[in-house]
């Protein structure tokens, strides 16, 4: 194929609507919706290799589309995935795997999270990828199109709806089981790892513990402050090359006064080898802003293929490039050749689509729209993004114009918490793992303290986004090996002690 949409099923392409406050701002400014953690990425990568790895069964369930009221509502169907070829079985009380599915299609996760598959068959565990409501084929009203239809249809989206799903499922399938006794444990990356963090606090009967990788769940409000995350995308820049953050720190403005220029926009789509000519800066800053988030996000010590298919200490490699271009080069060429290891690095790209509509009626627009309104903003010494203070009501205005809703922004922290959560979570919590790596900028917003004796932080410093989920290879340096191995003692420690206690409670 002839795009950078190359290996990504594309559902969506719909024209930009400029926020009407970037024509105000003679400056450009990172995206007015938070960064999504997966965005379009989280489609699955047609390669049937990675579906001949893991085997397991596609299944689907029938949920109200509603668990919090009565009204008569059509039901859905939440397709799960699972495999039972290493399960004990009920007898011998066989846990069972549950990973919360998040903003994305349910096999992508199932085969990007190898380390629950790799860890199964020593825990004679059974496996469950159940899909969160709205993504991948688990759509209500029948079909995607009518699903996000609109305000109305899309209002069943919540992260309190589809922690019910999780519970009613595994409740009725452990039924079916006979599998009442049988100790569940939560696994979730990013958005899924919020949600297993959050399931094991609001259901504590339904799951013994949670591994909950690269959780923001601090991303909220004034918890953390507002430029953590761009801070970070910064500082993982600024370490591999101090020139190369600058240039990029540079770039904006390049950016912008060559856009002004007559003739600007065409010639700027024809340095960045753009499909379809720009018709505005920003759909440009944004693909820029984009690629640099995600490449923090998945810079991995080993060539990947997680959003894309990418070279070992990515960013290192776009520092690379960026600094090495050959003298003379302008800074938008630098830029150019940079980004293209991020979005050309198998070389099989022709022309560039800026498909990253960040208004889109996309699932995690509407999540970032609604509860998940995660304050961002971009400092002005410290980031290499162009200065930007964080403005709700504008967010709230391109809610109101996307969507027509109006964000919540104080219900995730009424709903699960957040202010104070070292005394909170020390006094009431048991059983999670918040493990993160630092260079992930999402790390900025999770638990890197331990609360307590069993809600454990690990933290790698050279880790990037929930990379101990990923497959054990043999190229895995030793802390990676370490915190995996620790995180399995640690679970083990959670089914030992559940297994205890449900011997105590027969012998009564
Ligand atoms: C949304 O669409 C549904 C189905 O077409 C319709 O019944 C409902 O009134 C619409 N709601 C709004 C707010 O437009
Ligand atoms: C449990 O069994 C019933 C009856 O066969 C079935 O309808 C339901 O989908 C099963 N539950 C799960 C979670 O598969
Ligand atoms: C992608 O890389 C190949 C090989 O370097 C190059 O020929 C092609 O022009 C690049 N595509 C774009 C859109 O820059
Ligand atoms: C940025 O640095 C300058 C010069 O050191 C300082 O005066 C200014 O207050 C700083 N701005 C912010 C937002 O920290
Ligand atoms: C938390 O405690 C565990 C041991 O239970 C330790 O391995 C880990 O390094 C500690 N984390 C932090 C952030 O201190
Ligand atoms: C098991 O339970 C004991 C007693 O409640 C507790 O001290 C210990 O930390 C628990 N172990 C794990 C790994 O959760």
């Amino acid at each position: 194929m002839a795009s950078s949409t190359v290996s990504f099923i594309i559902i969506i392409i719909t024209t930009v609507l400029l926020p009407s406050l970037s024509s105000q701002l003679s400056d450009l400014f990172p995206s007015n919706n938070p960064p999504p953690f997966l965005g379009k990425h989280s489609h699955p990568i047609k390669q049937p290799n990675h579906h001949q790895q893991y085997r397991y069964e596609t299944r689907y369930f029938s949920q109200p589309l509603d668990h919090f009221s009565f009204l008569d509502l059509p039901r859905f169907r939440q397709r799960y995935l699972i495999n039972t070829e290493h399960w004990v079985g009920p007898s011998r009380s066989g846990p069972i795997f549950l990973y919360c599915g998040n903003e994305g299609d349910i096999e992508w996760f199932a085969v990007n999270t190898g380390f629950v598959w790799d860890i199964a068959p020593r825990f004679g565990a059974m496996i469950l990828f159940p899909e969160h409501r709205y993504y991948g084929d688990s759509m209500p009203f029948g079909s995607k199109e009518e699903a996000y239809r609109n305000a109305t249809t899309l209002s069943y989206l919540t992260a309190e709806q589809a922690l019910a799903d999780f519970a009613v499922l595994i409740t009725d399938l452990k039924k079916n089981l006979s599998a009442e006794g049988c100790p569940v444990v939560l696994f979730g990356g990013s958005y899924g790892g919020m949600l297993a963090a959050w399931m094991r606090l609001k259901y504590p009967h339904v799951a013994v513990g949670a591994l909950a990788s690269s959780a923001p769940i601090l991303q909220f409000e004034d918890i953390v402050p507002p430029e953590t995350f761009y801070n970070i995308v910064s500082n993982s820049f600024k370490r591999e090359s101090s020139s190369c953050f600058d240039t990029i720190k540079n770039s904006w403005n390049a950016l912008r006064s060559e856009g002004q220029k007559e003739d600007g926009l065409k010639q700027l789509s024809k340095t960045f080898h753009l499909c379809r000519e720009l018709t505005s800066v920003q759909g440009l800053s944004d693909w820029l802003d984009s690629a640099y988030s995600y490449l923090a996000m998945v810079n991995y010590p080993y060539p990947s293929n997680f959003l894309m298919p990418l070279p070992g200490h990515p960013i290192r490699e776009v520092c690379k490039r960026i600094d090495g271009s050959p003298a003379g080069s302008s800074i938008l060429e630098r830029i150019f050749n940079g980004v293209s290891v991020y979005y050309n690095y198998t070389g099989e790209v022709d022309c560039f689509q800026l498909d990253d509509d960040p208004h889109g009626m996309d699932g995690w627009n509407w999540q970032a729209c609604t509860e998940m309104v995660m304050p961002m903003s971009s400092d002005q010494n410290t980031s290499m993004f162009p200065a930007y203070d964080w403005d709700y009501s504008a967010f709230r205005e391109g809610c109101q114009r996307d969507f027509q809703v109006t964000p919540r922004p104080r219900w995730i922290t009424t709903e699960f918490g957040g202010h104070d959560i070292e005394h909170v979570l020390k006094s009431f919590g048991s059983n999670i793992i918040f493990s993160n790596g630092l260079l992930d900028p999402w790390s900025g917003g999770s638990v890197l303290k331990n609360i307590s004796e069993t809600i454990i932080a690990l933290i790698t410093k050279e880790g990037a986004h929930h990379i101990d989920l990923r497959a054990s290879l043999t190229e895995d340096p030793d802390w990676l090996v370490e915190q995996r191995a620790t995180e399995i003692k640690l679970i083990q420690g959670w089914i030992y002690n559940y297994s205890k206690k449900m011997k105590a409670t027969f012998e009564i």
